[in-house]
């Protein structure tokens, strides 16, 4: 069956923890060579990843493009504005055409269901490099971070702080299938999609807690999430913005979180209004670490996409 990776449970927990400890490893083997060396397995030598991008990106385009070089493997770029699936072809034709050149393909989108449809009409492996709906693949370097700083996620405590969106969505699967908890902290009307909510309670014994209150989420939290309040598609309105303000990621609510407390966002970063200089740049941000790791946590992804783990 074609392996497709549009949200962490396409994977489910065992394949997920195969690929960090992957990711983990490839990336202690190589560090320090040049960043375009291959690694010396070259696992997918001759392999192709097309590149769909129907919105911005600068980490997601960069990180899927050294992954493929470093596993020996190349990638076309194809921008929304320049290919026929912009003037309307259909989804599933331009995934049966892509089919029959290329060995993969990541797409960002702003509709989950295209990414879906892409998948079922598809006989090479879709991934999703963002939908309204989830990020899966943030959060494997998310992740990545986080057992690189505490040997581990089973078991920690993460809050999320501000808009209920697609960055959100795919940390309360991950802790519903990895077994942490995960405390999110939305105004009224910024709240995540009950959907997403209901399928994490069903999956794991860990519910999400949902709160109004951010101190509440923050208390003894392990890790400290937020990330912009306006998301890419989403108009400008100064309603949500003043709804969101109290949600401020500001040194005083990081002194709510366990002293070793990390702080996480996925960048962009909007500074000044989702999180203060102080913390993005403080001593508890991880969040350099966290873009670097889209690329290790990536390559581990096409891996298994592709059959190699
Ligand atoms: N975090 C992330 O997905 O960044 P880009 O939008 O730059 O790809
Ligand atoms: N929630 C943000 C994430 C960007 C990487 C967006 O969808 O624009």
């Amino acid at each position: 069956m074609t392996r497709h990776f549009i949200d962490l449970v396409d994977a489910g927990p065992d394949a997920l923890r195969a690929m960090l400890d992957d990711a983990r490893t490839r990336k202690q083997v190589r560090a320090g060579w040049p960043r375009g060396k291959p690694d010396l397995d070259r696992p997918l030598d001759g392999y192709v990843l097309a590149m769909v991008f129907e919105k911005n990106s600068t980490r997601t385009r960069v990180s899927f493009d050294m992954a493929m070089r470093q596993l020996g493997g190349t990638t076309i770029v194809m921008d929304a504005g320049s290919t026929q699936l912009g003037r309307g072809e259909t989804v599933a034709d331009t995934a049966r055409v892509l089919s029959r050149y290329v060995d993969a393909i990541m797409i960002r989108t702003d509709d989950h269901a295209k990414a879906r449809e892409l998948a079922e009409y598809a006989s090479v492996p879709v991934i999703n490099g963002l939908t309204d709906q989830s990020h899966p693949c943030q959060i494997m370097a998310d992740l990545l971070t986080i057992i690189e700083r505490k040997g581990g996620v089973e078991g920690t405590r993460w809050a999320w702080l501000g808009d209920g969106n697609n960055v959100l969505h795919s940390i309360i699967e991950a802790g519903a299938l990895l077994g942490f908890d995960v405390a999110a902290a939305c105004p009224e009307g910024y709240e995540p999609n009950p959907a997403v909510v209901e399928a994490a309670r069903r999956i794991g014994n860990r519910p999400p807690l949902l709160t109004r209150d951010p101190r509440e989420a923050v208390a003894g939290a392990d890790v400290v999430v937020t990330d912009t309040w306006i998301s890419m598609g989403q108009a400008h309105a100064e309603e949500k913005l003043a709804a969101l303000a109290p949600y401020q990621v500001t040194e005083a609510l990081m002194g709510d979180a366990t002293g070793d407390g990390i702080f996480l966002h996925c960048l962009p970063a909007h500074r000044g209004e989702e999180v203060v200089d102080a913390v993005i740049d403080g001593p508890q941000s991880a969040i350099w670490d966290e873009a670097e790791n889209r690329l290790h946590a990536q390559k581990a992804v096409l891996l298994w996409c592709l059959g190699k783990l």
